[in-house]
């Protein structure tokens, strides 16, 4: 045992060092260290704290859940608080947690409900005759963050209670699940990003978090988020026995459960759920990182009660994780379509749960230099799920001193110019726009599925077309011939007709999905709709000015100058001219968006009774109008609804028109 002085030495340390990550996980949606580097260092100080009791435990981090909400999102107290669970990482452990319980409960048999662990973000929801009225996120366990509106755009979540015959209406019920991502829809969010030049996301559960705790619900709106939901809180109007029939209840009233979900008469069959759970996770197509025990009987779980913050009666068994140890070869530089410089780790290769990895991201030189990691050097791999694996650490007890620095090269790999580093970026750039690593990129994504979708023209195809001299930007593709392309070698008659014939096909293409393919930075797919919306013709994105631009809903400065620099650099202009030379001629889009309002602003003010604000908003803005917060000379509309603020009077003495919520009704619906 530690003496008592080095004990508080630690113990203060560790409270830091776990307060910092509690904020990088639950804040930022951003951690540095792995779950089980964090389980590592809660463990070591509630072990240090119950071997050394001290008057600060109070505000430890092992008496809280997570971090306090963040400031920007309204606060809602959780009717009863949201506790954590206690984790073991072996059957061991498993074990001794039913053999406490069974000394606890006088040796009488416990019986188990044993559900998937999902790796996403847990909330609170609350429903009031049957109706969702509020959700939050856990914050602290006590008080979370208002993500009421944002938790209205996931599809699965039942607005309204379903009757179920067999079971009392409940008049209150406290709902508690999580929302998460399925790893195939993830992966696509990361792909629309990087294409939109923005930072993917390190994992599903970060993109799930990030994306419920936007201030716009649109922008969730978009995200393609899940929910399972496996507790029951406060509950008001119908009793529940068992923790069985709370799952059963939440499934008849058209909640999503986990089909998962397992009655387990005793620990034994817990492990084999444990166990079985383990070889299909793989095959799931979504991330779990273990299996959640829960004591069955409700009135069991009272009597045990909890410690701190988690109840006595469940525990989340952990899988161990996907990790692996192996040595890095090389660290290779790849060139994407941004010109951005990403560093990869080529591997001496290794299986890592089940799948043969020999690349692993090291995203930037800083990630490098923080984690020091060195070619040749012995290192800890992981792989979540599908998620590109990435580098732990590296084990340093096992250099030899023949390990090289890398260091990011001054010249582009593909085309030997002059790299830079933009200011207020982690990336190293090659700036030059005929780099062939950036051009070849660049074709695939102008004839990628999201692009003009021409059949037959991937990665391959693209950088050999470039190669053989043929193409060197995506107009030249409208110039091909078959002669020019029976010239190539193993390239035969009938794949050569068919990709003229798929090029030749992509000459009309809807406006937004031309405008997405140019692969303008910041403009993925979403925001290319928007432009084709709102502006009708190439021509008329051509000629827009920042300020016209940045007047467009959702577009803002960044995308804006993007968008002005990329139509005035003279290359860019010049392919245009050859696009239109070629009888190219892109279709205005039909866009879901309607545009009765377009133009229009609205500013609102007082209480409305039948919708909220940002329901409001949302109305609003679907038909193509704004809404601001203050009323200037440009503003159409004032809402008023009740106890309107001094808004009112200054939208009577300017003159603009005022619509009480049941005008305002009528005009959206019009
Ligand atoms: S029950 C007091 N059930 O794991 C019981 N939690 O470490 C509270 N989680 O905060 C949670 N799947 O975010 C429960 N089937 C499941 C779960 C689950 C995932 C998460 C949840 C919770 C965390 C606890």
């Amino acid at each position: 045992m530690m003496d008592n002085n080095s004990a508080r030495k630690r113990i203060a340390e560790l409270r830091t060092i776990i307060e910092y990550h509690n904020r990088r996980y639950y804040q930022q949606d951003n951690p540095e260290i792995s779950d089980i580097e964090y389980d590592r260092l809660l463990r070591e100080l509630q072990e240090l704290e119950a071997q050394h009791p001290d008057d600060n435990i109070a505000s430890s981090p092992t008496q809280r859940v997570g971090a306090a909400p963040l400031a920007r999102f309204d606060q809602l107290i959780h009717p009863s608080p949201m506790q954590s669970l206690a984790n073991a990482f072996s059957p061991q452990e498993i074990l001794e947690f039913d053999a406490r319980l069974m000394k606890q409960a006088d040796g009488e048999n416990i019986s188990y409900v044993a559900e998937p662990k999902l790796d996403g973000l847990a909330v609170n929801l609350i429903y009031e005759n049957g109706r969702f009225v509020s959700g939050a996120t856990r914050g602290d366990g006590f008080t979370g963050e208002d993500i009421t509106q944002n938790l209205k755009t996931i599809a699965a979540l039942p607005l309204q209670i379903k009757e179920n015959s067999n079971r009392p209406f409940p008049l209150f019920i406290e709902i508690r699940g999580e929302v998460y991502i399925e790893t195939e829809p993830f992966r696509k969010l990361n792909l629309r990003r990087l294409e939109a030049g923005e930072e993917p996301f390190a994992n599903p559960r970060n993109a799930a978090a990030g994306s419920l705790r936007q201030l716009d619900p649109k922008t969730t709106a978009r995200r393609p988020l899940n929910i399972f939901l496996y507790q029951a809180g406060e509950t008001r109007g119908t009793v529940f026995s068992t923790h069985w029939e709370v799952l059963q209840a939440l499934q008849s009233w058209g909640f999503p459960v986990n089909p998962l979900v397992r009655q387990c008469s005793n620990i034994q069959a817990c492990l084999d759920y444990f166990e079985n759970t383990g070889k299909i996770r793989a095959s799931l197509p979504y991330e779990i990182d273990g299996v959640v025990l829960k004591v069955d009987n409700l009135t069991t779980q009272t009597r045990l009660g909890s410690v701190s913050r988690n109840p006595r009666w469940a525990i989340a068994c952990k899988f161990p994780p996907s990790q692996e140890t192996t040595v890095i070869n090389d660290i290779l530089v790849q060139v994407g379509r941004t010109g951005v410089l990403t560093p990869v780790a080529v591997m001496q290769p290794v299986n890592v749960g089940g799948v043969m990895v020999s690349r692993a991201t090291l995203h930037n030189q800083d990630e490098i230099s923080k984690k020091d990691i060195r070619i040749g050097d012995t290192v800890i791999i992981q792989r979540a799920g599908d998620v590109i694996p990435e580098v732990v650490k590296v084990i340093t007890s096992r250099r030899t001193g023949r390990e090289k620095i890398f260091q990011m090269p001054e010249q582009c790999p593909e085309c030997l110019s002059q790299i830079v580093r933009l200011e207020g970026e982690a990336a190293y750039r090659c700036i030059n726009l005929s780099c062939p690593a950036q051009i070849k990129e660049h074709i695939r994504h102008f004839a990628s599925r999201g692009g003009l979708d021409i059949e037959g023209l991937g990665e391959k195809v693209s950088a050999r077309l470039f190669d053989a001299g043929l193409i060197s930007n995506p107009a030249d593709l409208y110039f091909l011939t078959a002669e020019k392309l029976l010239a190539l070698d193993r390239y035969g008659e009938k794949s050569v007709q068919n990709l003229i014939a798929a090029i030749e096909k992509s000459k009309n293409p809807p406006l937004d999905r031309f405008i997405y393919a140019l692969g303008i930075r910041h403009v993925g797919e979403h925001i290319a709709k928007i432009l084709a919306a709102e502006l009708g013709s190439l021509e008329n994105i051509m000629a827009a000015d920042i300020e016209h631009l940045t007047a467009i809903n959702e577009i803002g400065p960044e995308i804006a100058g993007s968008i002005v620099r990329f139509f005035q650099e003279p290359q860019n202009k010049e392919v245009i001219g050859k696009f239109r030379q070629a009888g190219f001629i892109p279709q205005k889009t039909a866009v879901i968006i309607d545009s009765r309002l377009r133009g229009q602003s609205f500013v609102f003010t007082g209480t409305l009774q039948g919708m909220s604000r940002n329901e409001a908003k949302i109305l609003v803005e679907k038909s193509g109008g704004a809404v601001h917060t203050n009323i200037t000379n440009k503003t159409s509309y004032v809402v008023a609804g009740s106890e309107p603020g001094s808004k009112l009077t200054k939208a009577k003495s300017l003159g603009i028109t005022v619509l009480s919520e049941e005008e305002f009704l009528q005009l959206i619906s019009r």
